[in-house]
């Protein structure tokens, strides 16, 4: 396959993104030879930083990832550094010129990627100045990568969209929801259109109800400023949980293109049922932790972190019950929840079906357990079904058993990073795992009138959550309401092989 050529220009390269994942996702897909030696990256960033200083710095940063790093000498001779200002016009201008230089040094046909890594409320400036100051104007192509968030609203995304569109076309942005960079994220549409096992039972003639937990046992860290006026709704669930309820909830597209597969998943988005006023308080959970044990050893609650209000109504917990209203799934619950401070770290589907019509082997005291099948996305990668078979001896009674695919294990290595694949997909021009502008007004307009009740109402019972559990109580009954219960993450580890 030809390797893609480009120059990649970072704004925000001095900052945790570009260290902790962008430095070492170039660097693996290097190592592997998929990007030859035509491309070349600038950091830019306010800092005066000098060259030497960058490069020590990339450098840094992948030996911190990845422990050892053969050919890295010869890989951070592609990087080149300019601090500037990003609302300084001067500033671009000196940009383009070593963007020229470059680009005729590494051979790059006037490709061009500009990611935005940094503070969102530059996004809108950055590219008013790519266009004037004639970094846009280029004989390649031109694609913006922008991280999230997207907006604090619909409202506010649609005038970044229609700031960026004045410089980008729509298949030139590439927003970053980093969950469809994830192996098992991608894997949910292999799961379900390649075999005959799954796609005949996926409706709710078979299923009861879709559960996806993503919980996190880190706090806010140093996000608190960013945090506390976003909240796990817009953090969380206006993105990461929304994309994987659409993939997991879309019909089989007619053929594997960018647009087939997002057209579909916008149908869905489209279907969710809206949850407005007073039916907020029936279909979501808020929470806010408090202080709590994580492995033995207290932490402070949410309101007592950096940069958080000491009064803060803010949540950092969701449950949520979500209804796709069409053919497929009306009366099937999608049930999601995610927060940080938890006990565990994980992210994982379970698809619940439902029960057999008769029961022939039906005990009051050992009722026969549903199938399941769970879908681990991360820390394990892989599927786990559950199934109900005969209990070894002279009597007919049954025992649960597991049928267990272990990802990592299979391929005998550690599944490329989310952000390796996204950056190889961007410079082939693939944006089928970024999220299209349709799917973030669709998600914002059904988040926006969760926010708008939650801002509207102090939750007086906040923090409702001690750090090191699975969240409020009121996340159970949202559940035991409709009869079911969540499955708890930690029984679905797949075992290690
Ligand atoms: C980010 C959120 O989008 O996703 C963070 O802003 C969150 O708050 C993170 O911690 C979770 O990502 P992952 O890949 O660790 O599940």
């Amino acid at each position: 396959m030809e390797k893609p050529t480009s120059l990649i220009i970072i704004f925000g390269a001095t900052g945790d993104l570009a260290k902790r994942k962008l430095f070492p996702s170039l660097f693996h897909l290097y190592r592997k030879g998929k990007i030859g030696n035509k491309f070349a990256v600038i950091g830019v960033a306010r800092r005066p930083w000098s060259q030497e200083q960058f490069q020590q710095h990339v450098q840094d940063s992948v030996l911190t990832s990845l422990g050892q790093a053969e050919d890295i000498e010869s890989f951070v001779q592609h990087f080149y550094y300019q601090s500037i200002d990003v609302t300084d016009s001067s500033s671009y201008v000196q940009l383009n010129e070593l963007a020229n230089k470059l680009d005729v040094q590494y051979d790059l046909n006037g490709n061009r990627i500009f990611y935005l890594a940094m503070a969102p409320e530059f996004f809108g400036t950055i590219t008013e100045h790519l266009k004037a100051d004639g970094l846009t104007a280029t004989n390649g192509f031109k694609r913006l990568v922008i991280e999230k968030p997207f907006g604090h609203d619909l409202e506010s995304a649609k005038q970044l969209n229609n700031q960026i569109r004045e410089v980008f076309s729509e298949d030139e942005i590439y927003r970053i929801d980093h969950y469809l960079g994830k192996e098992m994220v991608q894997n949910i549409e292999v799961i379900r259109f390649a075999n005959a096992l799954f796609e005949p039972l996926w409706n709710n003639r078979f299923i009861s109800n879709i559960q996806i937990t993503s919980s996190e046992v880190l706090g806010v860290e140093e996000r608190g400023r960013y945090y506390d006026k976003s909240g796990a709704l817009r953090d969380m669930v206006q993105n990461h949980m929304l994309q994987m309820v659409a993939l997991l909830a879309m019909e089989p597209p007619i053929r594997l293109t960018t647009d087939e597969i997002r057209s579909e998943k916008v149908k869905v988005l489209r279907a969710l049922r809206p949850i407005k006023g007073e039916d907020v308080h029936r279909y979501f959970v808020r929470g806010q932790y408090g202080p709590g044990a994580i492995r033995n050893e207290m932490v402070p609650g949410y309101r007592q972190e950096a940069n958080v209000d000491p009064e803060s109504n803010t949540e950092t917990f969701v449950a949520g019950k979500l209804m796709i209203d069409n053919f497929r799934w009306a009366g099937v619950p999608f049930y999601i929840r995610t927060g940080k401070r938890m006990s565990a770290k994980s992210t994982k589907i379970v698809i619940q079906f439902k029960d057999i019509p008769m029961n022939l082997y039906y005990k009051m005291d050992q009722p026969l357990s549903p199938n399941l099948l769970v879908i681990h996305i991360q820390p394990e990668e892989g599927i786990t079904l559950h199934l109900n078979a005969k209990k070894a001896g002279q009597n007919m009674e049954t025992t649960p058993v597991k049928l267990d695919f272990a990802n990592n294990s299979i391929d005998g290595m550690n599944t490329p990073e989310a952000y390796e694949k996204l950056l190889y997909d961007c410079m082939r021009g693939d944006a089928t795992n970024f999220t299209h502008w349709d799917e973030v007004a669709l998600s914002w307009s059904f988040v926006d009138e969760i926010s708008k009740v939650w801002e509207s109402t102090r939750e007086e019972k906040f923090p409702n959550y001690a750090a090191g559990t699975m969240g409020p109580k009121a996340a159970d009954e949202l559940l035991a309401k409709d009869g079911f219960h969540w499955w708890p993450v930690s029984d679905f580890e797949v075992q290690s092989k």
